[in-house]
């Protein structure tokens, strides 16, 4: 158990450590997705967990994936982000995705970026650069 302010939020824990700025404060309402993480390998909102509530447990920000190269350079090749607000917690969303499901379908990255908001994309761009990254050299894909 972390000793904290038990109001404290599991984002605004995150957000003190100096090399894990990559979760986002957005919304603070569990909207937007732009703070989501792994917790202990699952998808979570961090403005919706409390810090208190953390103990022992493993929290992953963008910083703390592994082999996530392909994804962020297919996100650049495809124009998947314009300010980069919500990247981070869109990156987090499409490695678990594609950590439990290698080839998904469009419609399947779809479903699983459906907690996660971009007010600048029109969200196909991040689609195709999912679904380009989970698909690279696969000849089943089209
Ligand atoms: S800041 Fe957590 S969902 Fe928006
Ligand atoms: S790139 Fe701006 S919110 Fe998604």
């Amino acid at each position: 158990m972390i000793d904290t302010d038990p109001r404290r939020l599991l984002i605004e824990l995150i957000r003190d450590e100096p090399d894990a700025k990559g979760a986002r404060v957005g919304c603070l309402t569990g909207d937007c997705g732009a703070c989501t993480v792994l917790l202990d390998g699952e998808v979570r909102k961090a403005c919706l967990v409390l810090a208190a509530s953390i103990d022992g447990n493993d929290v992953r920000t963008i910083e703390g994936l592994d082999a996530i190269e392909a994804l962020q350079q297919a996100f650049v090749s495809h124009n998947a982000f314009q300010c980069g607000f919500c990247t981070s917690g869109m990156l987090v969303v499409a490695a678990d995705l594609l950590a439990r499901n290698p080839l998904p379908t469009k419609d399947e990255i779809r479903h699983a970026i459906s907690g996660n908001l971009c007010r600048c994309t029109g969200y196909e761009p991040i689609v195709d650069a999912i679904h380009s990254a989970a698909h690279a050299g696969d000849a089943r894909s089209g």
